[in-house]
């Protein structure tokens, strides 16, 4: 464990495995430095227990370095649920409930939350085991509830700033965005780019959603596998991570890449040939931090609606400062990112 690749430094890797409903999950936390480790929690179905513990790893890690670049006062940390799960039901909830018992034995290192295949209804059942829990249904103006409109709310202004430094536009009408993915995030952010005009191609590998979408917003669709190749001013992956390696960089069709998906650059040659591609590119953790800022104050409590709105707004002139700050240093925007957000940890590992 401590010589895997993605293990850097972890604070600790929880494996679970709950006999009654047959739940194996791993449970992953990076850093504790800022505060509690928050992360989602995903359900998946992988190849094996190694390629859910690499993708635990790497989004927890993420986790840190995405909370830290927010100002949040949180660690970070990420949970994998081994799919297939059933569909909404008993059994689901039991093993829900199971997942929420084993966050409870974490005593708070870990704060759970939606993440891919999870909802508000699974968090509601992890409630009934533990306080560490967040993104839970509310009611009237409190905060909180599915974080998937506040981060497709901060893609948006991380997209208009991105597209403002490329291509000196103020505004998106007309604008090109080619959009993988249109589940929770990617459909809340098509019909925010609609509503301002741009033009949409979708994909999803659910066919029918995208279909469904691009016929609510006059938008066009196109196979899964050659939306990243679609000619287009901006590139936005909405759906599941690494999806820039070094082959598929160089088939890249537009110049501005600024999406949802976590971890999308899959290593660091592929890092390298965006940049020698000289590919405008958004720190994924820097642009998606709407939704954990929602359900990050949401846990956190004393703050108001508007103010996790503002906050989530401010993803806009964060990611024009690092574009801008990158640009003037003549350094790579991610290892830019990185390594800024690194500083803010190991500051706070000292500080406490
Ligand atoms: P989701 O599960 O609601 O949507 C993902 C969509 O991508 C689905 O419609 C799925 O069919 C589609 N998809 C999967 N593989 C695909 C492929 N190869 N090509 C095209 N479409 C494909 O998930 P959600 O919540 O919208 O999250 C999307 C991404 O954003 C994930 O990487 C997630 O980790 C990240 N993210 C989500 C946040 C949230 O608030 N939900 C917060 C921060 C990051």
């Amino acid at each position: 464990m401590f010589t895997h690749p993605d293990f850097d430094g972890h604070e600790s890797v929880t494996w679970l495995q709950d006999p009654g409903t047959g739940l194996r999950a791993v449970i992953a936390v990076h850093s504790t430095a800022l505060g509690p480790g928050m992360g989602g929690c995903r359900v998946w179905t992988y190849a094996d227990a190694a390629e859910g513990l690499t993708d635990a790893l790497r989004l927890s890690r993420g986790m840190s370095l995405k909370n830290a670049m927010a100002d949040l006062p949180l660690g970070g940390g990420k949970a994998v649920i081994f799919g297939p799960l059933p569909g909404p039901g008993t059994a689901r909830s039991a093993a829900f409930r199971a997942f929420g018992r084993a966050v409870a034995g974490l005593g708070g290192r870990y704060v759970t939350a939606e993440d891919v295949g999870v909802g508000v209804a699974d968090m509601a059942a992890v409630a009934q085991e533990t306080g560490f829990v967040s993104g839970l249904a509310q009611s009237g103006d409190a905060v909180g509830g599915d974080p998937s409109p506040f981060t497709a709310l901060g893609v948006l202004r991380g997209i208009e700033a991105a597209v403002a430094r490329r291509f000196g536009r103020t505004d998106l009408a007309g604008c090109h965005v080619a959009v993988q993915g249109v589940g929770n995030v990617g459909g809340a952010l098509c019909r925010l780019l609609a509503e301002r005009g741009a033009r949409l191609t979708l994909a999803d590998a659910d066919s029918a959603r995208a279909l469904a979408l691009a016929a609510e917003l006059g938008a066009v669709t196109t196979d899964p596998g050659v939306i990243l190749e679609t000619p287009a001013d901006v590139f936005a992956p909405c759906a599941l991570g690494g999806v820039l390696t070094m082959q598929s960089v160089g088939r890249l069709g537009a110049a501005v890449v600024a999406g949802a998906a976590n971890n999308q650059i899959w290593d660091e040659a592929a890092g390298a040939a965006l940049a020698a591609r000289g590919v405008t590119y958004v720190p994924d953790y820097v642009i998606n931090a709407g939704g954990i800022i929602a359900v990050g104050a949401e846990y956190l409590g004393g703050q108001t609606r508007a103010d996790v709105l503002a906050a989530v707004e401010a993803i806009g002139p964060r990611v024009g400062a690092l574009l801008d700050r990158a640009q003037a240093d003549g350094v790579r925007v991610d290892l830019l990112a990185d390594r800024m957000a690194l500083e803010k940890i190991a500051a706070a590992r000292h500080g406490g």
